[in-house]
């Protein structure tokens, strides 16, 4: 999972923490929140790209509301020796933490999460200390819907695959968009940010057929929750998952399953 998860979103990890220009050059403390942590892709970037120095001056705390994530999180802490990290438990849209507290939050993956997006991205400016930085990253593109909604559309006893519009918005209860720079940008303007920096970044992975079965719950399985009822998702999920993994291997033969992914890379400032 954590591969696979480093595998797809580690790319746009990257561009956050280059975007944000971390670490910084000096000695300051670094007192990081790796926001909506996952499986911990953000804090392994980090750890990774950090020198043993930049290691002594760093604070890392991994949040998300998953408490099978955070659970999850803390053996990796322990396991990869991480001195002065914890995982916590929390709601990014009202976390537990004190206002002006961290230097550099990351959010990859993001505010799209979160069913008021904004409240989100206001309760990082309040635990941002003056002048600290947020990361974020939201995807513009995703690839396996259509090659899903393909497969799945070519047995017609299936019910259908849900649009790029209710997949894109699964989560979020309220209007704003993050199709575009611009709206990424106005985002981060209306909860306080400046010195905005926004891009679109792009990323093509290359898979084999069996790791994106592997893909399958955090991806197929998530979203016909969220749109089939009950009764379709226990009636139909394997013959589905079966139609995609059939049309998969038809489509790109004996070679890789090649996506293409886009997204939204910015950062702003507090103060
Ligand atoms: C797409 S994953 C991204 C994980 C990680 N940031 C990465 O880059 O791999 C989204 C994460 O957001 C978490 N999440 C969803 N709603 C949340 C909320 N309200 N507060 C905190 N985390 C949340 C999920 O549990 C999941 O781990």
């Amino acid at each position: 999972m954590a591969a696979l998860a480093d595998l797809l979103m580690g790319p746009f990890a990257d561009a956050v923490l280059h975007t944000a220009k971390f670490p910084p050059a000096g000695d300051s403390q670094l007192v990081v929140l790796d926001q909506a942590c996952g499986s911990g892709v953000v804090s392994s970037h980090i750890m990774s790209h950090l020198s043993p120095d930049d290691r002594s001056r760093l604070d890392l705390t991994c949040a998300d509301i998953s408490e099978p994530a955070i659970a999850q999180m803390e053996k990796r802490i322990e396991n990869s020796g991480w001195s002065n990290a914890r995982a916590v438990t929390n709601d990014a849209m009202e976390t537990p933490f004190p206002a002006n507290h961290f230097t550099h939050i990351f959010f990859n993956f993001g505010p799209q999460m979160l069913p008021t997006p904004l409240a989100g991205l206001k309760e990082c400016h309040r635990i941002l200390r003056q002048s600290g930085i947020l990361g974020i990253s939201s995807w513009q593109k995703v690839p396996w819907p259509a090659d899903y909604r393909e497969g799945i559309a070519r047995d017609s006893s299936l019910p259908s695959f849900p649009t790029e519009e209710q997949l894109r918005y699964a989560f979020s209860d309220t209007p704003q968009r993050w199709d575009t720079v611009d709206e990424g940008r106005a985002h981060l303007e209306e909860c306080g940010f400046t010195a905005i920096e926004a891009a679109a970044v792009e990323n093509t992975t290359s898979m084999s057929v069996e790791e994106v079965e592997a893909m399958l719950p955090f991806s197929f399985d998530m979203m016909v929750q969220k749109f089939w009822t009950k009764e379709e998702v226990d009636k139909f999920r394997q013959p589905a998952a079966r139609a995609i993994v059939d049309f998969l291997k038809e489509k790109y033969g004996k070679g890789p399953v090649v996506w293409k992914w886009v997204a939204l890379v910015a950062t702003g400032r507090k103060g």
